[in-house]
């Protein structure tokens, strides 16, 4: 059985801190359930850090319902949560409602998050009233990074906190089981943490937030071109796998790989019929 909505609910009022961390792919998800996260996001980040982007703006439906499809294969306990794309909930609620149910009925998601806050409180409540459980994303909000004119750090201003907090109250009114809250000062996301039921799930947003989110390649060490503030590097996989691509490409080089241990044998007879064989051929 999965981690469920109420289990996340559960933990914030037993004060259970909820680690999350983002997932794209199957062996990816292998290695996140191993280490017992509870929370997976598929998150449109891929756009970035597996498709290349430089943003998550060009991210589509078909590219988040493949992602989820591999990331669902490869787990079995977490909840899998999967991201709705830019421009696939903001036109209207019935297009909302179709994509978000496609992340469930053919990616296999449990959930599904949105950015946003107050304007797609209306949006979430009908995605939510079709029996679709939805995470709220508020703060620093990467699909607006045109409007925003960059990754900055949001809600520093008394009017601009006003606002999240209020966006915060409107998401949780909507429906949402759970908020993130991306990239916004500690104090206010402690404040926000404090007025809302629902789990709030900080990244940049300070440690007293219900869970954390992180993104699996900033976790690792595996993506380059960004390095955010508020990532911290658990390993050094990037390194390590160019060092090992590395001796691996001396090893062929040098003729040190394949040994014959990494080989396959042949009966001998059949070597010695094949060798004539191929200097007779009929
Ligand atoms: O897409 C993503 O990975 C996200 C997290 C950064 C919260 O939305």
């Amino acid at each position: 059985m999965r981690v469920t909505i109420r289990d996340l609910k559960r933990m914030k009022r037993r004060g259970e801190k909820i680690p999350m961390i983002t997932a794209y792919d199957y062996t990816s998800a292998q290695l996140v359930e191993r280490a017992g996260i509870p929370l997976i996001l598929v998150g449109d980040s891929l756009g970035q850090v597996v498709l290349g982007y430089d943003s998550t703006v060009p991210v589509n439906m078909d590219d988040m319902i493949h992602h989820v499809r591999a990331v669902v294969r490869g787990s079995e306990r977490a909840h899998v949560v999967g991201d709705l794309p830019f421009l696939s909930y903001q036109a209207d609620a019935a297009e909302a409602i179709r994509n978000a149910g496609r992340l469930l009925k053919e990616g296999g998601a449990q959930s599904v998050k949105l950015e946003g806050g107050h304007a797609h409180a209306e949006t979430v409540s009908r995605i939510v009233q079709s029996g679709i459980p939805v995470m709220g994303h508020i703060g620093l909000t990467p699909q607006s990074v045109n409007q925003l004119g960059g990754y900055r750090v949001q809600g520093k201003s008394i009017d601009s906190a006003a606002r999240l907090i209020g966006d915060a109250r409107a998401l949780e009114e909507a429906g949402v089981y759970a908020i993130v809250i991306e990239c916004v000062p500690a104090p206010l996301a402690k404040m926000i943490t404090e007025r809302v039921y629902v789990p709030t799930i900080g990244i940049g947003a300070g440690a007293d937030c219900d869970g954390q989110v992180q993104v699996f390649h900033d976790l690792l060490g595996m993506y380059q071109d960004f390095e955010p503030r508020h990532a911290r590097r658990y390993a050094e996989i990037g390194e390590a796998i160019v060092s090992a691509a590395t001796a691996y490409a001396h090893d062929v080089r040098d003729l040190r790989f394949p040994t014959g241990a990494e080989s396959y044998t042949m009966n001998g007879k059949v070597i010695e019929a094949l060798s004539e064989y191929s200097a007779n051929p009929v």
